[in-house]
């Protein structure tokens, strides 16, 4: 798997970061998920410079200019719920990309910290050979990744797979590398040293789904 951790050099990347870490700003859910789909814009930016190009014309009121243009072959998925503000910002930037989303929850079959991963909804264009965007803001123990993995390739095998996430866990980076395509990237804001006993990053930033949407039954 390619890496690619954007906060090793320091940008105004690490202002959103910041923001949506610190616990009292992160209260203001608007400005939660605007920093989110910001750091999507980033995120995306940066992926933008390793996809396939083609040459094409574009005519201006005054002449013609070649320009080496994304080909049209996007397909951004997310992970319901909180993958919808990065989703919002991986848009923004590739307007022209078809749209998957999937849902994917821990369940506590025990109610206790035991969990597995339930995959339920998935609505989804032809993936087949394409390029295929992955958004999942927080990568903890990578088992929802992999179960999302696991449900898109019976509907197709990507041509590449980029995930794009903003936190991420050293454990669940390492788990992800062994079960996605080798040709996979990883576009990850800041990485963390651990989890907790429930699957939480730390020192993370709390729940990203409750942040942005508030707490759920
Ligand atoms: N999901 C979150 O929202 N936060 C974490 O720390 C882990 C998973």
């Amino acid at each position: 798997m390619n890496i690619h951790h954007l906060s090793t050099k320091p940008s105004i990347l690490n202002k959103f970061i910041s923001e949506i870490r610190d616990q009292k700003i992160q209260k203001d859910s608007l400005r939660f998920r605007r920093n989110i789909e910001r750091i999507g814009e980033i995120l995306g930016y940066e992926l933008s410079k390793k996809l396939a190009y083609e040459t094409l014309e574009v005519t201006t009121p005054l002449g013609t200019k070649q320009i080496d243009l994304p080909k049209k072959e996007i397909v951004l998925c997310s992970i319901l719920r909180a993958g919808l503000p990065l989703h919002q910002g991986l848009l923004n930037y590739f307007d022209a990309a078809e749209n998957a989303f999937i849902s994917a929850y821990r369940h506590h079959p025990n109610k206790d910290v035991a969990f597995e991963i339930v995959v339920e909804y998935f609505a989804a264009p032809a993936i087949e050979n394409k390029i295929l965007l992955l958004a999942d803001p927080m990568l903890a123990t990578g088992q929802s990744l992999v179960a999302v993995h696991e449900a898109i390739k019976k509907q197709g095998i990507p041509k590449e797979i980029h995930i794009v996430a903003v936190i991420a866990s050293q454990e669940g980076i390492d788990f992800i590398e062994n079960h996605f395509p080798e040709n996979t990237h990883l576009w990850i804001a800041a990485i963390d040293p651990k989890l907790n006993e429930k699957g939480y990053i730390i020192p993370g930033l709390g729940d990203a789904g409750d942040l942005a949407f508030g707490t759920k039954l």
